[in-house]
């Protein structure tokens, strides 16, 4: 049986044990939960590829603990550390030119001369970075192909035994991925939108910071190629109202939306309805999406209609993982 255990302090230093034998853990991010290994042992490395049935060719973030530490992996520029010392700790990645002296296994990387770095800004993912010593790999803790986990609970979901050790510190409070930003190349570009916006970098840099994501043709980040956030249950998306079997993924208010043939939505079964925020709050809605689809994915419905969600600010990020989940 996997060890589900609370973070805290003495917790850390039993789960940095269990890294500095080339085991597995959970660990709590304020993204999602990730799964961390030694990212300097390479068999460590390729358990966390096996565990999550992951494609070798979609390389890994590398977390860190400081800008020192990221500094001993990847090539910064003064762009580059400007843009670490706004955001980190924070739900940003970049990806670097990675320094060909670091010990970083060659699986995480894919073959890339890039490398992903993250701080993140969770006190207990930091705690275990700094106690173990090393960078941690860590990918989403889920099954390859599947919905991100924001509770310890959909870790073991999803991983069961794979992993030896969940540190447990209840959901995650943004619920979807880092933003991944292209710092290797002359222009700056985001290939997956998360909390931290364009605009919020341009700000940093003074440039623009342009969009290269799924919706290209042949996007740079791997793992934009490939199948993603897959419910079992199809998914429709920007419904104004709701065929007879649908379950609903509602934003704001679902007053007024109707059922064809008759009936209201506001009269489904519990199972069938989730909110992701009647309020319409984005944050609120990101921090929900992920659990919310697992629970519709469960009641049985022919397929979840999805309300229209504005395509501004962490709304980019919504609608980026649900394009993906529809697809
Ligand atoms: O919020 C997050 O970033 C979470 C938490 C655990 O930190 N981690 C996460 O990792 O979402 P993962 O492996 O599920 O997503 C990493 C993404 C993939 O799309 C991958 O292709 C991309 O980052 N990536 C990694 N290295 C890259 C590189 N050198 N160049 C371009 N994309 C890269
Ligand atoms: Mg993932």
């Amino acid at each position: 049986m996997t060890k589900v255990i609370s973070a805290s302090i003495p917790a850390i230093e039993e789960a940095a044990e269990v890294l500095k034998r080339g085991g597995l853990v959970a660990m709590p991010t304020e993204t999602v939960y990730g799964l961390a290994a030694n990212a300097f042992d390479g068999a460590a490395v390729a358990r966390v590829f096996e565990a999550k049935g992951r494609p070798e060719i979609n390389p890994l973030i590398v977390h860190v603990s400081s800008i020192e530490q990221a500094m001993e992996l990847a090539v910064f520029n003064s762009r580059a550390e400007d843009v670490a010392h706004a955001f980190w700790p924070g739900p940003l990645t970049l990806v670097l030119p990675r320094r060909k002296d670091s010990k970083i296994a060659e699986l995480a990387m894919a073959g890339l001369d890039t490398i992903a770095l993250r701080m993140p800004a969770h006190k207990m993912a930091l705690g275990l970075i700094k106690s173990c010593g090393f960078p941690l790999v860590a990918p989403s803790a889920n099954k390859s192909g599947t919905l991100s986990p924001t509770t310890p609970a959909h870790v073991a979901d999803s991983l069961g035994k794979a992993v030896d050790m969940i540190l447990a510190a209840g959901s995650c409070e943004i619920g979807v991925e880092s933003t991944v930003l292209d710092l290797s190349g002359d222009v700056p570009v985001i290939l997956r939108p998360g909390s931290i916006l364009a605009e919020e970098i341009s700000d940093i840099i003074d440039e623009k910071v342009g969009y290269d994501t799924a919706a290209k043709a042949a996007p740079s980040s791997p793992g934009q190629l490939l199948k993603h956030y897959k419910p079992d249950t199809p998914l429709r998306l920007n419904a104004i109202d709701l065929e007879p079997g649908e379950a609903l993924l509602a934003f704001g208010s679902d007053k007024f939306m109707g059922i064809k043939g008759g009936g209201a939505a506001k009269d489904l079964p519990e199972k069938m309805k989730r909110n992701l925020s009647a309020e319409s709050d984005l944050n609120e809605a990101a921090a929900n999406l992920f659990a919310m689809l697992k629970e519709l994915d469960k009641a049985g419905a022919k397929c979840i209609a999805v309300m229209a969600i504005p395509d501004e600010g962490l709304g980019i990020a919504i609608n980026d993982r649900l394009r993906r989940a529809a697809s």
